[in-house]
């Protein structure tokens, strides 16, 4: 692949890329489900100029996911590109320095809703094609696309197709890149992501709300008892207290911990600049790496409940409402731990209260063997662009519809071109540009090597493992 695409494309890159990202495509919200669609519209408008022969809008009950498969490329390998084009709410608006869907140019760097998380890098591996396309003239390889729009709402879209055709995401290897370098100039290749189980905790203690002068003193609160209900469940050492919860945590290998312990980490910086508190919590016996990419997690994220509007109002709640996520690691299940969290919030629930756990979405964690060769390809292309290979490690992050991806046993590139500080989910969420024209050319460099070694695999004869040949033998 040249290397003078980028050179030459950057004003017309950037104006794309500004112009997706100036779609507000937030999935959970039902006031943007058009703007979703628009989305996906664009992306299909995408790569039907970049000469996909098939690109198709799946429906579902929710967004539509986005399939598109590149010309077919006999005797080469397939690989599956996946991303997400939908991005979180971009709340609370007032502390953006621009407005998030207003793309904007500042010191380098691209601000927006989605420019890391994931629009950007979804652009980023579609221009990375583009990039190949303009230098040799054809694709080096099968390539199938399948851009999802609920990975930041739990939607089951993705999942009910995955199930229903479950071959249809066969290939040799699949790439997300929707991660970070582990610091600028380390970028990395991720060995597990974490799990989710996502519910709410309802609780109603009366029939109605109550004076809290007339009733203070007898009748039961709703929000004091939810409250109650969910310090119950951790302790402030931030040990989840469910019954055998911790039973079926596998430990990282002795590799990962390893690696882990030689990773560059400056824990002033990271407590300051990263998470902006005064002190970390947590597991104290574990290292920081074990607490947020292998130990489990409880986070409250919103209660809902009585009076919170301006002004004072004096009323003893009825009821009340609490958002909550676990995150999971290596060994659970998020069904099994959604229904030890029923069992724990009912233990902890007095007798004169009713609680309901109801379980909103849950993905299952991923480990990743580094071990295939598709990673020594991975390596080789960040070494001909950024002079390293990636650093192993994991996230503490989830992406659910990775272990539905059906890919019997090929390997799952886990990847991307973000930096630790780009914001995700926050307000003046980033992109550094500098990453988007490295990573069209790692990736473009990716594709042909990836190609090009599975051809070498099988002594230049065509790639018979491949997933395309098995294809044409079951065709023949
Ligand atoms: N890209 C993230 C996942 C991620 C975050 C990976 C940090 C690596 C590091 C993804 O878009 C995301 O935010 N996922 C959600 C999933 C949830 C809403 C089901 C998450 O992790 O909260
Ligand atoms: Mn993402
Ligand atoms: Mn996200």
């Amino acid at each position: 692949m040249d290397t003078t695409f980028v050179d030459r494309e950057q004003p017309r890159l950037l104006q794309e890329l500004s112009e997706f990202l100036a779609i507000p495509s937030v999935s959970t919200l039902p006031a943007h489900s058009g703007d979703c669609r628009r989305a996906a519209e664009w992306l299909r408008t995408e790569l039907t100029r970049l000469g996909c022969p098939v690109v198709t809008l799946i429906e579902g009950d929710g967004h539509p996911v986005v399939w598109a498969e590149g010309p077919a490329v006999p005797g080469r390998p397939t690989l599956l590109v996946y991303g997400h084009y939908d991005v979180q709410p971009p709340d609370p608006l007032e502390e953006w320095d621009t407005p998030p869907f207003e793309p904007t140019v500042r010191d380098g760097r691209l601000y927006a809703r989605g420019a890391a998380d994931d629009k950007g890098q979804v652009f980023c591996l579609l221009k990375a094609y583009e990039a190949v396309l303009d230098s040799d003239g054809r694709p080096p390889l099968n390539l199938r696309f399948i851009f999802e729009g609920e990975e930041e709402c739990g939607g089951r879209v993705i999942s009910d197709l995955l199930r229903a055709e479950p071959e249809r995401t066969r290939a040799d290897a699949a790439l997300v890149c929707d991660m970070s370098y582990y610091a600028p100039e380390w970028p990395a290749v991720y060995t597990g992501l974490r799990g989710l189980c996502y519910a709410e905790i309802s609780v109603r203690t009366l029939q109605r709300d109550l004076h809290s002068g007339t009733y203070g003193g007898v009748a039961p609160n709703a929000i004091e008892t939810l409250v109650r209900i969910l310090a119950g469940l951790k302790d402030e050492d931030g040990e989840i207290q469910m019954p055998k919860f911790y039973k079926s945590v596998e430990p990282p290998s002795k590799r990962e911990l390893k690696t882990w312990r030689k990773l560059p980490f400056d824990k002033e910086r990271f407590l300051h600049e990263e998470v902006t508190s005064r002190a970390l919590t947590g597991m104290k016996d574990y290292s920081i790496f074990e607490r947020t990419w292998a130990l489990p997690t409880l986070e409250i994220h919103g209660i809902r409940g009585g009076f919170t509007g301006d002004g004072a109002k004096t009323v003893i709640p009825a009821q009340a409402t609490a958002k909550v996520s676990l995150r999971l690691v290596p060994g659970q299940r998020y069904e099994k731990v959604g229904r030890q969290l029923e069992r724990a919030v009912a233990e902890l629930t007095p007798k004169w209260a009713d609680a309901k756990v109801t379980l909103l979405h849950g993905g299952d964690p991923v480990v990743v063997d580094v071990d295939h060769p598709a990673f020594g390809v991975l390596d080789q292309a960040f070494e001909s662009v950024v002079g390293r290979k990636a650093v192993q490690v994991r996230a503490g992050g989830s992406i659910p519809i990775i272990p539905e991806l059906g890919l019997a046993g090929a390997p799952v590139i886990l990847t991307g071109i973000g930096l630790p500080d780009d914001g995700l989910h926050s307000p003046n969420e980033k992109l550094d540009l500098a990453q988007l024209w490295t990573g069209i050319q790692i990736f473009g460099r990716f594709f042909e090597l990836f190609a090009e070694q599975a051809m070498a695999k099988d002594g230049g004869t065509g790639a018979d493992e491949s997933v395309a040949e098995a294809e044409a033998v079951e065709m023949a």
